[in-house]
């Protein structure tokens, strides 16, 4: 193992246990006297510098992540580096009610919107994948006042999270077990239970109350949509005339999108996808990867494999993004040719982006962020191998396929909620704030149906509440808004304007 793999896995080691991102989180390498321990110590910085960590060397600043060498014994295996977290060891999250109160412990933005909301008396339903941070925002609801149930699709269902949260007395609609015709029962009769407002991640509750059963829609305000892809056919409905109720694109905030998708999805799909991979002998390290998709989400899950070392390369069907990647210094071409022999992860919430074709061709496929079949498997469900653990146990989630070769990760799911705990908690922590600003703008302004952007006011409620809970500070302009809107002339031109005689109405015209 080289020094930069033994870096790579002491980095994701953290992210493991916490669930914290690393990008934008104050990190400081604590060099020992052993000169054993410098290469990886120096790989280590680099490799935090390159996934966007704050280096701090004081170590002092909230949130600091140290890597302690220093504290490491002669002789000892590097890859054991004690990690602290403001300056106590890492902590064991222990059971799920432990990851939730974790979860809450770094959730400061959402807990301070949430303390502003009076929700007595309303009914919300929270859809969405259930692990700890959503499980906080239920929480954060009923602390808020509102009677709230939740529902988690089969696939989306951490079961012991759901358990934790029923103990508190919620209901919790989720059940891994389900599948087929109950499935969809179980979606229905959550819908049934009767809600004020819906938050849907996906839009496929929104969806099949229109379908199924519209009149679970007579009660509500309305519903907000988290993510990209739920609101594409939201949209649909709404040029064809066909949507019955108000929805507020929470996805398309900026303190969601430029941070959930860009950062989050970055860094909890890439590390999926290089967790997952060790665990059967492979890297993403020094092999060609093409990322299919250069949204936030697509950008992000680029800078954070080129942080470990991938090669990578990016296909884009539309063409400003397209110079966009290529200013950002990846080679861009037709997905079909960039992706033969690579690592292709698609992140374009598109179905049918790795056709089969480019299935056969690549050598690892997986998904970022995702919907239905985003890799095309059709026919070939049946022919996946598990590929063999460390251990010698079969992956639950790296497969070959017999007569291709190619390697598929998680049968094509959006690989950090199948593979691992979803985004990182400081990211929910943003995307939660600005659902509960959301939700709180949605009962006040009472939209009539159709697809609604937020105020800008909500970005900048949620972003500074973020920059003080990081204790960080920022100027103010110098100038009002207000003063500029009122001197609007070029200022340079001032100096000849009091001379100046105005011509007549008609003067100067040819
Ligand atoms: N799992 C999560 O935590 C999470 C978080 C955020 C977003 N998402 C999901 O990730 C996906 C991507 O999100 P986004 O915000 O970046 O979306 P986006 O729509 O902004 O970007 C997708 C990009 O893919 C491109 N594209 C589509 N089809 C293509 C094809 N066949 N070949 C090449 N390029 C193609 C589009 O032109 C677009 O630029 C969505 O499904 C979204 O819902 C998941």
């Amino acid at each position: 193992v080289s020094d930069v793999q033994t870096a790579e896995r002491i980095v994701r080691r953290f992210a493991g246990r916490t669930n914290l991102l690393i990008a934008g989180r104050p990190a400081h390498v604590r060099r020992s006297s052993d000169p054993a321990f410098a290469p990886v110590a120096e790989a280590l910085e680099r490799l935090l510098r390159a996934l966007g960590a704050v280096m701090d060397r004081g170590g002092a600043a909230p949130g600091t992540v140290q890597y302690a060498f220093d504290l490491l014994p002669a002789g000892a295996d590097p890859a054991d580096v004690p990690v602290l977290l403001d300056g106590a060891p890492l902590p064991d999250r222990g059971d799920a009610a432990g990851r939730i109160a974790f979860a809450g412990a770094h959730m400061p933005v959402s807990r301070r919107i949430a303390a502003g909301l009076d929700l007595r008396g309303l009914r919300v339903g929270v859809a969405m994948v259930l692990e700890p941070k959503t499980a906080q925002l239920a929480l954060l609801l009923r602390g808020a006042g509102a009677q709230v149930a939740v529902y988690a699709h089969p696939d989306e269902t951490d079961a012991d999270v759901a358990a934790a949260l029923r103990e508190t007395g919620m209901p919790v609609d989720a059940d891994a077990a389900l599948s087929g015709d109950a499935e969809r029962r179980a979606a229905l009769s959550f819908l049934r239970r009767g809600f004020d407002v819906l938050i849907d991640d996906g839009s496929h509750l929104i969806r099949l109350a229109h379908e199924a059963d519209p009149s679970v829609m007579e009660s509500w305000i309305g519903a907000n949509e988290e993510t990209t892809s739920g609101l594409t056919p939201l949209r649909a409905m709404e040029r064809a005339g066909r949507l019955r109720t108000a929805v507020l694109a929470v996805n398309d905030a900026q303190a969601k999108t430029r941070f959930d998708n860009r950062y989050g999805t970055g860094q909890s799909c890439v590390f999926a996808i290089a967790d997952l991979l060790d665990e059967v002998g492979m890297s993403v390290r020094d092999q060609p990867a093409l990322v299919i998709g250069y949204g936030p989400v697509g950008e992000g899950v680029a800078a954070q494999l080129a942080a470990l070392g991938a090669e990578v390369r990016i296909a884009e069907t539309d063409p400003v993004r397209a110079l966009v990647a290529v200013h950002d210094g990846f080679p861009v071409g037709p997905a079909l040719t960039a992706g033969r022999g690579a690592l292709v992860v698609s992140a374009t919430g598109a179905p049918g982006t790795v056709t089969a074709e480019l299935r056969r061709a690549a050598r690892i496929v997986a998904v970022a962020g995702g919907v239905p079949g985003e890799v095309d498997l059709a026919g070939v469900a049946d022919a996946m191998r598990p590929l063999p653990r460390r251990d010698g146990s079969p992956s639950r989630h790296v497969e070959r396929l017999a007569d291709e070769d190619t390697v598929v990760i998680d049968r094509g799911g959006g690989v950090n909620i199948t593979g691992a705990e979803g985004n990182p908690i400081e990211i929910m922590d943003l995307s939660f704030a600005v659902q509960l600003a959301a939700l709180d703008h949605l009962v006040r302004s009472r939209p009539a149906p159709g697809v609604h952007a937020l105020p800008p006011e909500i970005d900048e409620v949620v972003t500074r509440a973020a920059l003080a809970a990081r204790g960080i500070e920022i100027d103010s302009p110098a100038d009002s808004g207000a003063d500029r809107a009122a001197e609007w002339r070029s200022p340079r031109y001032a100096s000849s304007r009091s001379a100046e005689r105005r011509p007549g109405p008609t003067e100067g015209s040819v």
